[in-house]
């Protein structure tokens, strides 16, 4: 995950799920408590100014991580293309644990539809990220491999698990329709690798 830092030494804030305000608060705080250390018995002699300097610090905070929330919700609307909707034939009857090609959004595109051994679906664009070999879905090891260049893609997330690509695979956006799956758009697969 990014850090973001505002020109001073009081706000560097990971914007990740598993950080909460309270977190970036008391992270941006830090130094200050430490060059301003508040002792219990010395609470009456906390000056207005210390106190103006505290308000001040947790504003920025508290601004500057709402402006990580909302740049990366920008950026995973860009990253989402939507599509006319397509049924992906054969899903239904496809197997746990195994794999079917499909062409989407269009009929020059390739595309992986994989059925893990719990159920899920998971769909891909075909591309290797790194030269645009065609990936393949290798049954016994239950992930995605590139013969090219020993690329290894995770199933779930599509991200790289080994080898030279550079960047997850595309994501084919699935929903479901009843007992059907149908395809309704593509993410690219722009975040970090994941290993
Ligand atoms: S093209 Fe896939 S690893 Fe090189």
């Amino acid at each position: 995950m990014s850090s973001e830092n505002a020109g001073n030494e009081f706000t560097t804030f990971p914007t990740g799920d598993d950080t909460s305000d309270e977190s970036d608060v008391r992270r941006a705080v830090a130094p200050h408590q430490r060059d301003f250390p508040y002792e219990r018995g010395e609470e009456a002699q906390v000056t207005r100014r210390e106190f103006c300097n505290f308000l001040a610090l947790t504003s920025t905070a508290l601004f500057v991580s709402a402006a990580g929330f909302a740049a990366k919700a920008a950026l995973d609307s860009r990253a989402t293309e939507s599509f006319t909707p397509r049924r992906i034939e054969g899903a239904e009857a496809l197997a746990p644990g195994s794999a079917l090609n499909f062409r989407y959004p269009t009929e020059d595109d390739t595309a992986i539809l994989v059925r893990t051994r719990e159920g899920e679906y998971h769909a891909y664009g075909q591309k290797c990220t790194h030269l645009a070999c065609p990936v393949y879905f290798e049954r016994q090891r239950q992930r995605l491999e590139c013969p090219c260049h020993e690329g290894g893609f995770d199933v779930r997330t599509g991200g790289v698990l080994y080898g030279p690509p550079p960047r997850p695979l595309d994501e084919i956006v699935l929903e479901r329709r009843g007992a059907e799956v149908w395809a309704v758009g593509r993410k690219a697969g722009e975040h970090e690798r994941s290993v």
